[in-house]
């Protein structure tokens, strides 16, 4: 299936990320240096979209970087590879899971690869093995399907411990950290967000904000942590407003906060 419009985002004078959404939410992130020519591409559902752009662009592909295993992120592997010969970079705990892998990574690991200084963030609880790809040079994360803008990904393998460590994580990162979350998401997160705090003025500002970007035809990613903060319940499970939305007592620890949040977002519909 051919790709919808891409659009592009210049870091600096030497990093452009081009965002090709496919299918019906994914985005697969295309990051490119000027100087170097050296292009990666982060979780391709599929190699013709990503090929298509790459040879529109002459960019020369020089990886492709997994967070984790699902089909929309890694369905493209085998194709990029095999017209590429770029080398796959994933988990290695999910080598069986990662088709193609040649380039296993580890949370905590520091690679440089090129042009590119990546550090391999921890991020499990979507998946048992989920990881981040975080560019601190350039203030740029890959968080898969980890956190989206808004909210955070169902827990298909992990508990929400697990969630609540890699929350810590990522709120870690500096306010001004751009993330590209692997689907467009923001506004149904968004509308769930306001079904617990409907006098939220923050989260009807995002709201009303994102809905603009959507009319348009404009994606809501990348976000920034700094934003998350303010807006995205999860990173807000230790204000007593998010506990008593939820019916818990006040004060609770931020692991039920987080448990309660998950457990209502998976039956919100609208
Ligand atoms: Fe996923």
């Amino acid at each position: 299936m051919s790709a919808q419009p891409f659009f592009e985002i210049n870091v600096n004078d030497d990093v452009i990320i081009e965002g090709l959404p496919i299918w019906s939410d994914n985005y697969a992130w295309l990051l490119h240096h000027r100087p170097s020519g050296s292009t990666l591409v982060v979780d391709a559902p599929e190699a013709p979209p990503v090929l298509e752009r790459l040879a529109a662009r002459a960019w020369r592909l020089d990886g492709v970087l997994n967070t984790h295993h699902h089909p929309d992120h890694v369905g493209g592997n085998l194709g990029l590879q095999a017209a590429t010969g770029a080398p796959i970079f994933g988990c290695g705990a999910d080598a069986g899971r990662l088709p193609g892998l040649d380039r296993a990574v580890a949370p905590g690991d520091r690679r440089t690869h090129g042009p590119w200084g990546l550090e391999v963030l921890d991020l499990s609880a979507h998946t048992r093995a989920h990881i981040g790809w975080w560019l601190p040079a350039l203030g740029l994360l890959f968080p898969g399907d980890a956190l989206f803008v808004g909210g955070c990904g169902r827990l298909f393998e992990g508990s929400p411990a697990q969630l609540t460590a890699t929350l810590g994580r990522l709120a870690a990162l500096p306010d001004a950290a751009r993330f590209f979350c692997a689907h467009e998401y923001t506004l149904a997160n968004l509308r769930w967000a306001r079904s617990l705090l409907p006098d939220d003025v923050g989260l009807q500002e995002a709201e009303a904000a994102a809905l603009d970007r959507r009319a348009a035809g404009l994606p809501t990613v990348p976000g920034t942590i700094g934003a998350e903060r303010r807006h995205n319940l999860y990173f807000r499970a230790g204000e007593p407003a998010v506990a008593a939305a939820l019916g818990l007592p006040q004060p609770s620890p931020v692991l039920d906060v987080i448990t309660a949040l998950r457990a209502h977002k998976d039956q919100h519909r609208g």
